[in-house]
């Protein structure tokens, strides 16, 4: 069986933000992923919002986040860190596209057939960097 590629240790991922990925889709499209703690769990959703799906929730320094919540800094729309719900904002019910990942033995897998790890780090070069919060914390 081949092995499934490491994302990361589990030390890696932050208690109180996210970790930032590339992934490859079935399209040979590069996305960008998040892990995020959910409790004693590791969720994985693309790191796209709902409201505005090009716009990334982790800009390159972490996603924010509140009440373990990850927030949208665009106009403030929070999702649930465990189900990717949003729960407030502007596409509340809106659900944030998964990842299936696993974790063993302190290291964070992509056990999702749908993609295909491409990096640690953002997708560099598409201009969102730039773009400016609407939210003050
Ligand atoms: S773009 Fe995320 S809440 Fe508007």
């Amino acid at each position: 069986m081949e092995t499934e590629p490491r994302i990361a240790t589990l030390e890696r991922v932050p208690a109180e933000s996210t970790f930032l990925f590339r992934v490859r889709n079935g399209d040979d499209e590069v996305r960008e992923a998040i892990l995020v703690r959910a409790g004693e769990d590791v969720a994985c959703w693309l790191n796209y919002c709902q409201h505005f799906t090009h716009i990334k929730l982790d800009k390159g320094s972490g996603a924010a986040m509140r009440n373990g919540e990850l927030v949208c800094e665009n106009h403030g729309a929070y999702f649930e860190a465990d189900s990717g719900i949003c729960t407030y904002g502007p596409c509340e019910g809106a659900t944030l596209p998964e990842l299936e990942v696993t974790v063993d033995d302190g290291d964070v897998y992509l056990t999702d057939d749908a993609y295909e790890f491409v990096d640690t780090g953002p997708i560099e070069d598409d201009g969102d960097l730039t773009s400016t919060s609407n939210v003050e914390f």
